[in-house]
Formats: structure tokens, sequence, C-alpha cells
């Protein structure tokens, strides 16, 4: 089977990225960009983001997560600690974070360290969201094979029953990552494929080296 796709084609034209825009901390233009993809509308999900991490044997994996904070500290986002991520992020905390905001034709790509976030954050967070969710972190092992979508269903009755008319805590094995960025591009599309690139690098001093890149 054969498909060309060489005449999906689009010419990026929404926005630029001027020497004016950037910023000196790359949070605060994270957060710029972030207010404008919301604002600019379409639909989309902002803060869904890839999230890669590589194995033991170098072999990357790429998956959507949700980003539901952003500090001055990092990006956070919340799984499950025994999944397939938590364990690569346990023996290689690099890991590599990219939104694609077509919308605005904006790329962001964020290289920094993972580590746990405290657990009363993560206790925090586990309350606000709703019981189906609290529920559903308990009844999957996540990446685990299952043998059937029934076997799923029933464990979520199991813990369904269990926590009738009580609190549904938080698992232990599920709870927030932070992110701490070490380089962050921002991209915006431009005619003729001459992009904007600005690329911020973290120093041993803790300043931002901003970098112009060629597309
Ligand atoms: C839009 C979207 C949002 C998602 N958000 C999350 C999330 O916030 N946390 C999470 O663990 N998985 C989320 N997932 C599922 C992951 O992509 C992935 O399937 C899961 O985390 C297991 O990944 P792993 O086996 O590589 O660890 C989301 C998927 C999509 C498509």
């Amino acid at each position: 089977m054969e498909k060309d796709l060489s005449n999906y084609r689009k010419n990026y034209q929404k926005k630029e990225l001027s020497k004016k825009e950037v910023l000196e901390n790359p949070i605060e233009l994270f957060q710029k960009w972030f207010y404008e993809v919301d604002e600019f509308g379409g639909d989309i999900e902002a803060n869904a983001m890839t999230v890669s991490t590589v194995a033991d044997d170098g072999s990357p994996t790429n998956r959507i997560v949700l980003l539901k904070k952003y500090t001055w500290e990092g990006f956070i986002f919340y799984t499950n600690y025994n999944s397939a991520k938590g364990k690569e992020i346990e023996k290689n905390p690099n890991v590599c974070l990219s939104f694609f905001w077509h919308n605005i034709e904006r790329q962001v790509i964020i290289k920094g360290i993972a580590e746990k976030i405290a657990e009363n954050l993560s206790d925090g967070y586990f309350e606000s969201r709703p019981d189906g969710s609290k529920l559903g972190a308990w009844a999957s092992d996540q990446s685990q094979v299952v043998p059937s979508r029934k076997y799923l269903d029933d464990r979520l009755s199991f813990f369904e029953n269990k926590f009738k008319n009580k609190e549904i805590t938080r698992p232990k094995h599920w709870g927030g990552y932070i992110v701490k960025p070490t380089c962050i591009e921002f991209w915006q599309g431009r005619p003729n494929r001459m992009h904007d690139r600005i690329q911020y690098t973290l120093q041993e001093n803790f300043d931002w080296k901003i970098e112009r890149l060629a597309p």
C-alpha cells in the first residue's frame, strides 16, 4: 500500500517571534504563548503535550499527557509511577516535552529532568479530581497487559464497592512529576519555511542563554 502525501502543504503565516517578543525568562514566554493559544481558540487541547522517555537500551517512547501546572521551577503532569514511563523515568530522569499548537502554528520543545513532586501536592491535585477519575487511578495498573475490557470494568466495579461512602484516597503509586527545564525551544511557523526558532539554554549560574536557530 502506498499513499503520497507530498501535496499536504501549509504555509505558516499567523504570527512571528521577533526579538522584542523574546523575554529574558522562558517560563514567562511560555506563559505568554499559552495564553495566546487559549485566546486564539479553535478545537485545541492546549495543555496536551508529548512526553518522551528513554529506555535502558536507548530506545525512546513518546506519549501524550496533560500539563496540569507550570511554575518558575517547571512543568507538572500526573501519572502512574509504575507505568512504563514511570519506570523509565526512575532509571533515566532525562525527558523531553513538546507542544504543537496548530491553531497558532507554534511548537515548544522542553528538555529537562523529571522528579516526583511532594506527596502532599499529589494529594491536593488527586482530591480535586472527579470520583470516576480517582477510581480509575486505582483500577488501572497502567501499561500492564490485561486479559480483556471486562477485566478492567470488573476492577473498576471492585473499587467502586470498596470506596462506597468512603473517601477515595490517592494510591501511593499515582502522583505528579515536575520537569525542571534545562533547554526550551520556541518555534513559530513562518512563510516559506523560514520559521522563527528561539532556544533558551540554562547556564551554570542559572541565567538563560538565548540563541536563534536556523529553521
Ligand atoms: C489527550 C491525552 C491526554 C492524556 N493524559 C494523560 C495524563 O495526564 N496522564 C497519563 O498518565 N496518561 C495520559 N494519557 C495516556 C498516555 O498517552 C499513555 O497512554 C499512558 O500514560 C501510558 O503510557 P506509558 O505506558 O508509556 O507509561 C493521555 C492521552 C491522551 C491522548
